[in-house]
């Protein structure tokens, strides 16, 4: 395949290739030896949104592996001043070797990887954040020996709910969603997930959705965009933080999990966050060593 804009079309083959090749490179690092296979390879990042992980863990990615990386934002080229699409992503084809995009429209992205030459890699949209879900699948196979789990999404049915929705369609483990009224998934995903045979749940009580959860997963209930809906949302989501309480009616050695950034006292309490059961730092790590996979395997078409 060429461009990663979802995980709706990944095969199972295809995201066992990715955690494999990224769980070797991780094991490779840690034993002091530097694959070089993005050695003479430049890789652009357009972004239009604000990121901490997914940049540097992508710039990082780049160099280990041999190659540099160059960022961009809008305004500082010729997009800011209109220059169409159509007309970007063949010039930036010509000088890299694959673009990594951050922004508002998942239209925008595929428009991109329609006239784009090389690989274009979706690193949020509003609609879907699918590197975040490949490393945080990572991460659950590393913790519970495999992604044969039961996963408990509490809170906004936002972009990185979408991604596990269709992860959990072609992989087949269990997700219980518990979202307020309003903040479901978006429904067409949700139809489709299902007529795949998706094992996915939707409920209101977040105490019904984490019974016999392994991994219980929260994001942020204001999503980048929607900070002017924070204080109406703080509202909505009443009674959806995960805390002690929540965590302890899951399964006993249930992991917490969270893309970050967090807003502790709001979607998680501090005692989660930083208690025995939160894996989010080795979460977090892992972006690194998925990044390596993803841009080896697509850019020297492995997958
Ligand atoms: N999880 C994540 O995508 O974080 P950043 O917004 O910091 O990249
Ligand atoms: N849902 C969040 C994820 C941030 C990594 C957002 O889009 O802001």
């Amino acid at each position: 395949m060429k461009d990663l804009l979802t995980l709706k079309d990944l095969s199972k083959e295809q995201f066992d290739a990715l955690f494999d090749r990224a769980l070797e490179l991780k094991k490779r690092k840690k034993e002091g030896i530097m694959d070089r296979p993005l050695e003479g390879k430049s890789v652009g990042l357009l972004f239009n949104k604000p990121s901490t992980r997914t940049r540097i863990s992508f710039e990082t990615a780049t160099i280990q592996l041999g190659g540099v990386s160059i960022f961009m934002n809008e305004n500082d080229t010729q997009i800011g001043r209109s220059e169409p699409v159509k007309d970007t992503a063949r010039v930036l084809a010509r000088y890299i070797d694959c673009l990594v995009i951050r922004t508002f429209s998942q239209e925008l992205v595929e428009e991109y990887a329609s006239y784009s030459g090389v690989p274009v890699v979706n690193a949020l949209t509003d609609m879907y954040h699918p590197c975040q879900i490949l490393s945080d699948l990572m991460t659950v196979i590393e913790a519970k020996g495999s992604y044969n789990v039961k996963v408990a999404w509490v809170g906004d049915g936002n972009n990185v709910a979408h991604s596990w929705i269709w992860a959990a369609s072609t992989l087949g483990f269990e997700l219980a969603i518990a979202c307020p009224e309003g903040f479901d998934p978006d429904s067409a995903i949700m139809d489709e997930a299902l007529a795949r045979g998706g094992k996915i749940t939707i409920f209101r009580d977040p105490k019904e959705a984490v019974k016999e959860a392994d991994i219980i997963y929260t994001d942020v209930w204001a999503s980048m965009g929607q900070e002017a809906e924070q204080k109406a949302r703080e509202a909505s989501f009443e009674g959806y933080m995960v805390d002690e309480a929540l965590m302890g009616l899951a399964k006993p050695d249930a992991s917490f999990m969270h893309c970050l950034p967090a807003h502790r006292g709001e979607e998680v309490s501090e005692e989660v966050m930083e208690g025995a059961s939160s894996i989010i730092w080795d979460q977090a790590e892992n972006k690194l060593h998925m990044h390596k996979a993803i841009l080896d395997m697509l850019i020297n078409r492995k997958l």
